[in-house]
């Protein structure tokens, strides 16, 4: 029989999670159904993606996306969360860190990286905006899915890339291209994470060609303190493609913080 804790008493603060590109909140599903026992889950779709209809600008900043993520804690009357933050989520993380640190109890940083784009990188991000833009959200959907996932998910679950993809495909393409154009101008937040004072993880895949291992190794390197779990079998998406282990890693975290 499984014991529940009581949502009550000791609880650690709310963990906020926060959807990478071009998705939406309902990536955290199997958090905010699996660790509803261990806190309150608040996984908000950002602006502009999913049920998130809003008018959004032409180029959305991961610090506009911050205030926004904020937003979402002063909706609820949350003075503090736990900030965990996948990819572009990450991203958000991190820049709520630099803006609204009195927010931020802890950092949980998935599958995500501290550098800024390089130029390259910035070109690329332009092109995704403008085949967003033009050509519309279903060639984008068709090309990504086979890098978010490791090929033994793409085998065990094939229904998760159709998932992914009809996903991808029904965001809107102005808000996909203004988030890209906003990613191609974000810091580096390097700095930033050695002043990070909460409690912190890193958490990736062993799979994830987008995010290589060093560019987690990097940040718990930054971060004082930091811890790092590299789950097994998953690429991007470790919290879809592994689930089970993936809370597991945020239980742990989120009772040494109970008991810290
Ligand atoms: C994401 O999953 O959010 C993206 O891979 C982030 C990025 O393109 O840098």
């Amino acid at each position: 029989m499984q014991l529940h804790r009581p949502v009550q008493g000791t609880m650690p603060p709310p963990l906020l999670l926060l959807h990478g590109f071009p998705l939406d909140g309902t990536i955290w599903s199997p958090q905010v159904e699996g660790l509803a026992d261990a806190t309150q889950v608040i996984a908000p779709d950002l602006p502009g993606f999913g049920s998130n209809q809003c008018e959004v600008p032409a180029v959305l900043t991961m610090e506009a996306l911050a205030d926004a993520a904020v937003a979402e804690l002063d909706a609820r009357g949350i003075e503090r969360a736990i900030v965990g933050g996948l990819s572009m989520g990450g991203y958000v993380a991190m820049a709520c860190w630099a803006r609204h640190p009195d927010r931020v109890a802890g950092l949980v940083l998935c599958n995500t990286r501290m550098s800024a784009d390089t130029p390259e990188g910035r070109l690329s991000r332009e092109e995704t905006a403008r085949t967003a833009l033009e050509k519309g959200m279903e060639l984008i959907a068709r090309a990504m899915v086979p890098k978010l996932l490791a090929p033994s998910t793409q085998r065990r679950r094939p229904e998760l890339g159709h998932a992914l993809e009809a996903l991808i495909a029904r965001q809107r393409p102005g808000a996909v291209a203004a988030a890209a154009r906003g990613m191609a101008l974000r810091p580096d937040r390097g700095a930033e994470l050695t002043t990070v004072s909460v409690p912190a993880m890193v958490i990736t895949g062993d799979s994830d060609a987008l995010m290589p291992l060093p560019t987690s190794l990097a940040m718990r390197d930054a971060i004082p303190g930091c811890g790092l779990a590299v789950i097994p079998g998953a690429a991007h998406l470790p919290n879809l493609e592994r689930p089970i282990l993936f809370n597991t890693v945020v239980r742990g975290f989120l009772e040494a913080l109970d008991t810290a």
